[in-house]
């Protein structure tokens, strides 16, 4: 194991740090070199049977759940299509609506969780279409379903999911386009604008690795002390959020909450005081003025935001 680890302290860590290849294997050969059209050959449905989609079931547990949630509020965005999203955990004991018209995007890091495959089965006995999105060739999931689109990740040994849940994203984000660009509905420039941000995304993370690490430290050890964290975003930064209270809570058994931050002054900001650290998603973009709003309601309170 040594060997393998190389220069890395542990698992996690080496493949934290494996996330630009991983994601540069993502793309790999999914996107036109003029940045125009996400192709996806693997997917072996028509223009005319993506256009005849009624809506989209995405079905996952922890953290593939996430990156199913990121997910929904692209395809909804970038293709137009109607997108329910469960834990598949639930799933089956809903009842739930599905047709011959519904398309199940299943996402599966391992391939083989039980609960993910009883809900492909579930929605498969109710007359879906199955897309499986997943790291592991050959995987139960894989077999299962009518599709499959590989992550390419490469072995993921740490428990915690790092580079599969970023590659993950990465497939969701090429999948929305490609739905978007079948069914009409993804205005071409803006498919152009997003592949060239995709295609750059490899050498962002590299940066971010390299240059933000100490930061990152920095803001580790001010909250490894804490007993209790919030994460809060909004859009696709809300289920960002979703994904590091779970990696909190699971890397460093510190309680953490995710939540959408306008949904803070609901209910939960009862529990900032100056002991409860707020880790706030607001890049720049539309929602930024938003979200810094919250954070100042979430400031007023003595919590202290990183
Ligand atoms: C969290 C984590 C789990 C898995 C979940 C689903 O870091 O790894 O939440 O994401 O158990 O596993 P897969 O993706 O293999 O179906």
């Amino acid at each position: 194991a040594s060997l393998e680890l190389g220069p890395y302290r542990h698992f996690m860590q080496k493949e934290i740090h494996e996330q630009p290849k991983a994601i540069r294997d993502t793309l790999s050969g999914r996107i036109s070199d003029d940045n125009s059209r996400v192709v996806l050959g693997e997917v072996g449905m028509t223009a005319e049977q993506v256009k005849a989609i009624s809506k989209i079931a995405i079905v996952a547990c922890g953290t593939a759940s996430h990156a199913g949630l990121v997910g929904k509020y692209l395809i909804e965005k970038l293709a137009r299509i109607p997108v329910e999203w469960d834990v598949a955990s639930e799933y089956r004991y809903k009842d739930p609506m599905v047709d011959q018209q519904t398309l199940c995007i299943v996402i599966s890091q391992s391939g083989e969780t039980a609960d993910t495959l009883a809900a492909l089965h579930e929605a498969r006995r109710r007359g879906a279409k199955i897309l499986a999105v997943t790291n592991v060739v050959g995987s139960s999931i894989a077999r299962a379903a009518d599709w499959v689109v590989y992550t390419w990740a490469g072995p993921e040994i740490a428990v915690a999911s790092t580079k599969a849940y970023t590659t993950q994203l990465v497939a969701m984000s090429l999948l929305a386009i490609w739905l978007g660009q079948q069914n009409g509905n993804l205005d071409a420039g803006l498919a152009h604008e997003l592949i060239a941000d995709l295609r750059n995304l490899s050498a962002q993370a590299s940066s971010v690795i390299e240059h933000q690490e100490e930061a990152i430290h920095e803001a580790a050890e001010k909250l490894a002390h804490s007993e209790d964290v919030f994460f809060i975003g909004r859009n696709l930064d809300y289920a960002v959020a979703l994904e590091g209270q779970l990696k909190l809570k699971e890397i460093s058994y510190i309680h953490a909450e995710g939540y959408a931050a306008g949904e803070m002054k609901h209910g939960p900001i009862a529990l900032i005081d100056d002991n409860v650290p707020v880790i706030v998603l607001a890049p720049s973009g539309p929602l930024f003025e938003k979200t810094v709003s919250n954070m100042q309601e979430v400031r007023a309170r003595g919590g202290k935001i990183v």
